[in-house]
């Protein structure tokens, strides 16, 4: 049995991001902005790509990948001090081990000296993102009704932010947080 390791996604991940991607869209709409349509008709390559475009980490067990958590920055000068975390996901057989926190914190880390401060959205009726985020130290700054309209139904998404530079108040996250996940 294999340990869980915590890696970058490089282009050659490709074929297995797809495929995790592809299940998440699948299984978990309402949890992601990206539909399944927008994205099923490209092939590993173009995952790939997204690879090296974006920091991507991934939960892997020897060959197979458990989850994933990507960082985007921004190039823009006025938007260049913050970044967005996307693409949280964990699949259904390694959920509740701590591979959530874990892909989280180290994401974390890696933006620490990139950016000032993390956003991110998340479905307002999802409670294990909302508990995953609010641990890491995210905090709800909004709300937008309606962000997503998956057929006829309409889903809330909270908006929530981790400030990591500017704030003196805010205590270092490396005293709450584990660094390895549960039974990894
Ligand atoms: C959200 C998700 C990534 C959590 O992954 P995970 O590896 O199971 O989470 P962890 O084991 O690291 O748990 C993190 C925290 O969330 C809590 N949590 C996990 N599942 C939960 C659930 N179903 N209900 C309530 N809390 C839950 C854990 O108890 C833990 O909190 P704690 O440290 O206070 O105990 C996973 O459920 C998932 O992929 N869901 C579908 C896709 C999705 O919604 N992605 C988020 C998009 S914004």
């Amino acid at each position: 049995m294999h340990a869980i390791a915590i890696r970058r996604l490089r282009a050659a991940d490709g074929p297995a991001y797809r495929s995790l991607r592809l299940e998440a869209l699948e299984r978990h709409p309402a949890s992601f902005g990206t539909a399944l349509e927008d994205v099923a008709g490209h092939g590993p390559d173009w995952f790939g790509a997204r690879l090296e475009q974006h920091l991507t980490l991934g939960a892997v067990r020897g060959e197979v990948l458990l989850g994933t958590a990507t960082l985007a920055l921004q190039e823009g000068a006025k938007l260049r001090h913050k970044g967005d975390v996307t693409g949280v996901y964990v699949r259904d057989e390694a959920r509740g081990l701590g591979l959530g926190a874990a892909l989280l914190h180290r994401l974390v880390a890696e933006a620490r000296p990139r950016v000032e401060a993390l956003r991110l959205t998340v479905g307002a009726e999802n409670p294990a993102a909302l508990r995953l985020y609010e641990g890491l130290g995210f905090r709800p700054y909004g709300c937008e009704r309606r962000a997503l309209k998956i057929g006829d139904r309409y889903h809330d998404e909270v908006l929530m932010e981790l400030v990591l530079a500017g704030d003196p108040a805010l205590e270092p996250l490396d005293a709450h947080h584990q660094e390895s996940p549960r039974g990894a």
